[in-house]
């Protein structure tokens, strides 16, 4: 691809002050272990909320929250498995009898399974739509009142670039645009009681289990899809979550943030664009050989294209 644009350089968040975006609030963060989930609590957590980590594998987010208390920050892990009522109901009694309410819920827990229409095992379409969807489902049906009684609140499901447009997993997909479906139902059905409800779209995100499995060529594949040529950082997309979380977004509800700089929404002109410039250098480089089948027309064209490139 053409050389990147200066202003996407891929350095460290530096915001680390605290400036109370979430002052007040309490968050539960479901996939507190993953790599979304850990960047999160902590970034909710410098902005003030008292947070909860919450995930079935629990040394990671455990071990986040041990250390955000010793800066003197407000944070729980809980084991919660979304997919299970009973798991829903005994880490919600931990967080009123702790916190006393709850204000915001990140459904954030996700797994994937990379099968398509046809060879999927109808085991792994379950597994993944019970994390994925009937898990957000739970903890919205069991969260809500909560939150209701809290005196109002967020929340944010995250749903993918995969909830968006087409994609080859489809269990997967499938999780993903229902996820999308029913934050719109949560947005009606809440709007009385205070709740906004929007889900965010992430494309790949670095350091995360969901992309650590990825197969030979996909990091130089997405090099060149995606207009910013690299991944984005869990706490890239946990920016977003944050605002819809905060009373920033107080005007927003049912909604739709998308996290994948024009990976859904420019990627596609701009790689048409580069196949046609090499294309275009093709035919010149054919053109130049004496013996050719380009006729002038295409070779004046084609040189025509590759200028303008230059
Ligand atoms: N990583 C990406 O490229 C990407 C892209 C788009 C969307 N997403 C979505 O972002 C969300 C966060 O994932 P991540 O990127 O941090 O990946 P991750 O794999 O690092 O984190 C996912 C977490 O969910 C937890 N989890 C799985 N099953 C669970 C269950 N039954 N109950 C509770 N927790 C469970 C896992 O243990 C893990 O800690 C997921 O919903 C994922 O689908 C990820």
């Amino acid at each position: 691809m053409t050389g990147q644009p200066r202003h996407v350089h891929d350095s460290r968040a530096t915001a680390t002050t605290r400036t109370g975006r979430l002052e007040g609030k309490v968050a539960l963060i479901t996939g507190g272990s993953g790599g979304q989930g850990l960047a999160g609590a902590d970034l909710f957590a410098r902005e003030g909320a008292a947070v909860v980590l919450a995930d079935v594998i629990d040394a990671p987010g455990r071990a986040c929250a041990a250390r955000m208390r010793t800066e003197g920050l407000r944070a729980l892990y809980v084991h919660l498995d979304v997919a299970s009522l009973s798991s829903w109901q005994r880490a919600l009694a931990r967080i009123r009898r702790d916190f006393g309410g709850l204000h915001v819920l990140v459904n954030g827990a996700g797994v994937i399974s990379r099968f398509g229409i046809v060879d999927t095992p109808m085991t792994e379409w379950s597994r993944v739509l019970d994390v994925n969807l009937t898990g957000p489902l739970l903890g919205m049906r069991l969260a809500a009142p909560l939150i209701r009684d809290s005196g109002g609140g967020s929340i944010v499901n995250i749903s993918s670039t995969g909830g968006l447009v087409g994609n080859w997993d489809v269990s997967y997909v499938a999780s993903k645009w229902g996820l999308r479906g029913i934050t719109k139902t949560a947005a009606l059905e809440f709007l009385d009681w205070g709740i906004r409800a929007n889900s965010v779209h992430p494309a790949q995100v670095s350091g995360t289990g969901i992309t650590a499995d990825a197969v030979p060529g996909y990091a130089e594949a997405n090099a060149r899809v995606i207009p910013f040529g690299r991944l984005a950082r869990p706490d890239e997309v946990m920016q977003a979550v944050l605002f819809l979380a905060s009373d920033e977004s107080s005007y927003i509800t049912g909604s739709e943030i998308v996290v994948d700089c024009g990976y859904t929404s420019i990627a596609l002109a701009r790689v048409r664009r580069q196949l046609q410039r090499e294309h275009a250098a093709q035919h010149v480089a054919t053109a130049a050989k004496p013996a050719n089948s380009a006729t002038a027309g295409t070779r004046r064209r084609a040189k025509a294209v590759v200028k303008r490139e230059e």
